[in-house]
């Protein structure tokens, strides 16, 4: 069994076939799937889902690129989403200095709210970091002890090791299958495999060799055949720890 820990089927993208894509995903092997929000709305939506599908799981949180429309009442519905049976995570949420689309110190007032609602509620955190690695951490580890995951990681040796000192988990997505991802393979062997998750982060980030097209969850199964060849560890065991830690994480079943 394999565990999408990361993936987004409230969006349009979704709309035409999110059923088949689901059921598709289930016959590939995949046990279970955490809809991550990134909007109020698509939180809200990652709620219905998860109502709806017993192997769905729900995210809630805003994404830094909304980061600017953060207020009080958008604290106080996320906080009353969170309760909702199968929300297993606060998130995504972070720091994006890549993109920018909202201001930075919307993005750090939101990613601070966020990360008290976590430690409120007690769930883990699923954290976006884009070219903003030193200030993430910093914020990470003042908020300290806290359960979280980085997500779609795509730091350096540095951070991957500071990530891995305040212990928190690392999930990869297809993206360590593109030619030239050698550098991003490369921090897959050094990430231990008990603190390993997998994500496809769908619609985006589609696999080599399916590249331009929509990403779905049942590509899980192929990441973890190229994690399997990237350590050098069977794709069995793979699959058995990440699905481990992933349950154990989210608290999944
Ligand atoms: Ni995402």
């Amino acid at each position: 069994m394999l565990v999408d820990t990361h993936c987004h089927l409230d969006f349009e993208q979704f709309d035409p076939d999110r059923d088949a894509v689901i059921r598709r995903a289930v016959d590939a092997g995949i046990g279970y799937f955490v809809n991550i929000g990134s909007t109020l709305a698509s939180s809200g939506a990652a709620c219905k889902l998860a109502a709806e599908y017993a192997e769905v799981y729900a995210g809630v949180g805003v994404h830094p690129h909304d980061a600017d429309s953060f207020n009080q009442e958008t604290e106080d519905k996320l906080r009353e989403l969170a309760l909702k049976n199968k929300v297993v995570a606060i998130g995504e949420t972070g720091l994006d200095y890549y993109r920018n689309l909202s201001s930075e110190a919307c993005q750090l007032n939101a990613f601070n709210k966020q990360i008290k609602l976590a430690k409120d509620l007690n769930l883990p955190l699923v954290v976006h970091s884009r070219q903003a690695e030193g200030q993430v951490i910093r914020v990470l580890r003042s908020a300290m002890p806290l359960k979280a995951v980085i997500h779609c990681f795509s730091g350096d040796e540095g951070f991957l090791r500071e990530c891995l000192s305040l212990g928190f988990f690392i999930s990869f997505t297809c993206n360590i299958t593109y030619k030239k991802a050698q550098g991003l393979r490369d921090l897959v062997k050094l990430v231990p495999l008990e603190k390993l998750m997998l994500e496809t982060d769908a619609p985006y980030l589609s696999p080599e060799g399916f590249r331009g097209k929509r990403n779905e969850p049942a590509q899980v199964k192929l990441l973890a055949e190229a994690v399997s060849l990237t350590k050098g560890i069977s794709t069995k065991e793979i699959a058995d720890t990440t699905t481990g830690n992933a349950k154990d994480f989210f608290r999944l079943g």
